[in-house]
């Protein structure tokens, strides 16, 4: 087995405006040099959803329209610079909601234009990743990162900077998304994770056996059945004349994600010769499962750098900093770039990489 090794990414010197549109909120920050977060503004839509139980398209593209420009105006203001002194502006291009997307890459293009600078698209996942560094801690690679959010699951092996295989992703949920579904069903309102750790904290985990699906069998997840499980206990719980304890249900499922996810991250972690597992994404702003993966990487050896908690959730710093890198790695992104809903580049599924490798073989 190889030695790790401490490894920083190489950034674009300058400052960078960062600019998220991809779901429901709208999102502008200033980071200078990649790392050094000068400000972050995040609008969240949450109210103008959370009556339809999840985000609507195109309420959200609306509030993007709406939001932008304030956004922008306020990170500049907080970070005490005027458009003029932005030397690059980065901006979320996939994957993500189409009509929202192009809110920001438009918005994004015009203010490069305007001001003269690179403009450079970033992968929102990517965005994720680049979160866990903005708490400053170095990295050892090959580095494991473990990206949850709602619309994605997913364990990474980081070879290099930029260069990211993925070993491990849900075959059905995310885990955000399993958090939403059962929040919304025990009637916790949206988004259901911040709901559910709520709800949990006066909960057991131990009071609902629920399943923990694939726990030892490889890297890919599988949350739709647990969501199941809670449906069939909750009306096990109903017909036997018993209250429902939603504090109890609440913790039950939450532990049932999180020792999966700490499971599986420690496994790969082990399994690829790696010492530092990055954790982004929404998810990762639950209490529980930072803990649970700090005291599982404690016990493996393996050490744990979870994103800052404000940045866990969708926000521009992230896609700042990734931003940053990119420009350095690749250069600035053409004006013809567009929204790209599905974007799975730079990560790179490792059944493909075999595949393309037995191809030249
Ligand atoms: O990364 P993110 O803001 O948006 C996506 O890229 O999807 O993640 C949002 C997801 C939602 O599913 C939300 O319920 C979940 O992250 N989330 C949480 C917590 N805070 C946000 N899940 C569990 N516990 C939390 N505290
Ligand atoms: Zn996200």
């Amino acid at each position: 087995m190889t030695a790790t090794v401490a490894k920083s990414p190489e950034f674009f010197d300058g400052l960078v405006l960062g600019v998220e549109t991809s779901c429901d909120e709208t999102s502008a920050a200033v980071v200078r040099n990649g790392l050094d977060l000068l400000s972050v503004v995040v609008s969240s839509q949450i109210d103008e959803h959370a009556r339809f139980g999840g985000v609507v398209p195109e309420i959200a593209s609306r509030a993007h329209l709406e939001n932008l420009q304030p956004v922008i105006r306020g990170a500049l203001g907080q970070a005490g610079i005027e458009m003029r002194d932005v030397d690059a502006v980065a901006v979320t291009n996939g994957p993500g909601l189409a009509g929202a997307l192009l809110v920001g890459i438009a918005g994004a293009k015009a203010l490069a234009l305007a001001i003269d600078v690179p403009m450079v698209a970033v992968n929102h996942l990517e965005g994720h990743l680049f979160a866990s560094l903005l708490s400053g801690q170095e990295v050892e690679l090959p580095a494991i990162a473990l990206l949850v959010s709602g619309g994605h699951t997913m364990l990474v092996v980081i070879r290099d900077w930029g260069d990211y295989l993925v070993v491990g992703s849900t075959l059905d949920d995310a885990a955000g998304e399993a958090f939403d579904k059962v929040g919304r069903y025990l009637d916790l309102g949206f988004p259901g994770g911040p709901a559910m750790e709520k709800a949990a904290c006066d909960g057991n985990p131990a009071a609902y056996d629920l399943p923990r699906a694939m726990l030892r069998d490889g890297y890919d997840f599988s949350f739709s059945g647990l969501k199941t499980a809670v449906v069939n206990a909750v009306e096990a719980q109903n017909s036997s004349g018993d209250a429902l304890s939603v504090p109890d249900m609440a913790a039950s499922f939450q532990e049932a994600v999180i020792e999966v996810l700490a499971v599986k991250a420690i496994k790969a972690a082990v399994d690829f010769g790696s010492t530092n597992v990055l954790v982004g994404g929404g998810v990762a702003a639950n209490g529980r499962l930072r803990s649970r993966l700090t005291e599982a990487g404690e016990e493996a050896g393996v050490r744990i750098l979870v994103s800052p908690r404000e940045l866990c959730t969708d926000n521009a710093a992230m896609i700042a900093s990734a931003g940053a890198f990119r420009l350095a790695k690749s250069g600035a992104s053409p004006l013809s770039t567009g929204a790209a809903p599905s974007l799975r580049a730079p990560f790179v599924l490792a059944q493909e990489s075999r595949a393309a490798r037995g191809s030249r073989e």
